[in-house]
């Protein structure tokens, strides 16, 4: 195998990929390139720390110097781009890194590549970019209609990646997954937030009428479908990640309380997110034609990570005190509009 640079890869997908490729390729040299933003944590790595394998370079992707040097002293094949800001809310209260990383940084990763003749990137989308779908589900060729500061930066990162694509033939494969979920993902996200608040017996906060719909795609079918598209997918073509286990919200959170023995009185509607996509879904037969499916069955995936949240509270715990640098922040100010409805 090869050395390959996992940009973002102390994040959520990022450091559960870097775990999954040390894994599976013996002769695989990682290296994480991570800004180590509030989102990026070294405890994600930290029982890799010690792999000959494995190197953390701190740095931004921003920072095209850094990158060309890495790539240089690493002699690097190839690079996976998991580096992104990416929560919702936060795009919609302070959007200009979003586009800095989202974008620029984009940009940067596909110049080096350029530079040095590297095998390929994946570059690491959401289904966000095709905004809200009402009915049926998107494909590929679909138009882009972005709904909020993310994912309007995640569809700019997307069109650098065809544009040196067509322009300049720079090898690069776009993945659109759905809404992730397992261990290790910061607890600003729904399900994380959900699980450790009702582990403390606190409300779950629930946007406008709990109706959106996401679709749920556990992080380890994710990694695979990441892991298959960096060896055998087509450059220049775009694929469609996503599981089929479409929920409202109002579902989701009804089942994790009913996993976790916890009444629905925790549930507490309050404001909805400005420009709420109502529903994302995914026709993901491309992917399926290269031989990717889902293999873990949603609610089994959901109970495992309930149980990790439940025994790794020294992960989540010092993030909720904020212990670390940024700040942690779970309703944005909301205020509830319609108290709970009792068990
Ligand atoms: P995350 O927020 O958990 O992690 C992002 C990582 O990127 C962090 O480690 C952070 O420190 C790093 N980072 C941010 N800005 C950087 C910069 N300028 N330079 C270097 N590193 C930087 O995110 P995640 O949920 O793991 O998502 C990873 C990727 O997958 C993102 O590109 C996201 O858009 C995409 N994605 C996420 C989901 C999901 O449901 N979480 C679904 C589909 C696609
Ligand atoms: O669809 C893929 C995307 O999924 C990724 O590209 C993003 O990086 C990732 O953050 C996620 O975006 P969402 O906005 O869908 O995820 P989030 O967990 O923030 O919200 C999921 C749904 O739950 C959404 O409809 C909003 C709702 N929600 C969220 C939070 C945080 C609530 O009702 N209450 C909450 O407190």
């Amino acid at each position: 195998m090869e050395n390959v640079l996992i940009t973002g890869g102390a994040g959520f997908i990022g450091s559960n990929f870097v775990h999954y490729v040390l894994a599976k390729y013996p002769d695989c040299k990682v290296v994480v390139f991570d800004k180590l933003t509030y989102a990026g944590n070294l405890d994600n790595l930290q029982d890799v720390a010690d792999d000959p394998r494995y190197h953390f370079v701190r740095a931004d992707i921003c920072d095209t110097e850094l990158v060309q040097q890495v790539i240089q002293e690493h002699e690097i094949q190839s690079i996976v781009n998991f580096a992104a800001d990416t929560h919702v809310d936060r795009s919609i209260l302070e959007p200009g890194s979003f586009i800095q990383t989202d974008v620029y940084g984009t940009h940067v990763l596909l110049e080096a590549i350029r530079e040095f003749g590297l095998r390929r990137m994946v570059h690491v989308s959401t289904d966000e970019v095709y905004g809200s779908v009402v009915e049926g589900s998107s494909v590929e060729t679909d138009n882009l209609l972005p709904s909020s500061p993310y994912s309007a930066s995640k569809a700019g990162g997307d069109l650098m990646c065809r544009a040196y694509h067509v322009t300049y033939g720079v090898p690069v494969v776009i993945t659109r997954g759905s809404n992730n979920f397992g261990p290790h993902q910061y607890p600003e996200k729904v399900i994380p937030l959900f699980i450790t608040n009702a582990l403390d017996d606190k409300p779950l906060p629930l946007y406008g009428d709990g109706q959106n719909v996401r679709d749920w795609l556990y992080v380890l079918d994710h990694c695979e479908a990441i892991d298959l598209m960096w060896r055998e997918g087509w450059d220049g073509e775009i694929y469609n990640v996503g599981s089929d286990d479409e929920l409202t919200n109002l579902e989701l959170t009804e089942m994790l309380l009913e996993l976790m023995g916890k009444p629905r009185s925790l549930i507490q509607f309050v404001e909805d997110r400005p420009g709420h996509d109502r529903r994302y879904s995914l026709d993901s037969t491309k992917i399926h034609q290269l031989g990717w499916q889902p293999r873990h069955d949603f609610e089994e995936a959901l109970v495992g990570t309930v149980r990790w949240y439940t025994e790794n509270r020294w992960w989540w715990e010092k993030i909720k005190r904020g212990e670390y640098e940024g700040y942690y922040q779970t309703q944005y100010g909301r205020r509830p509009v319609v108290s709970g409805s009792g068990n």
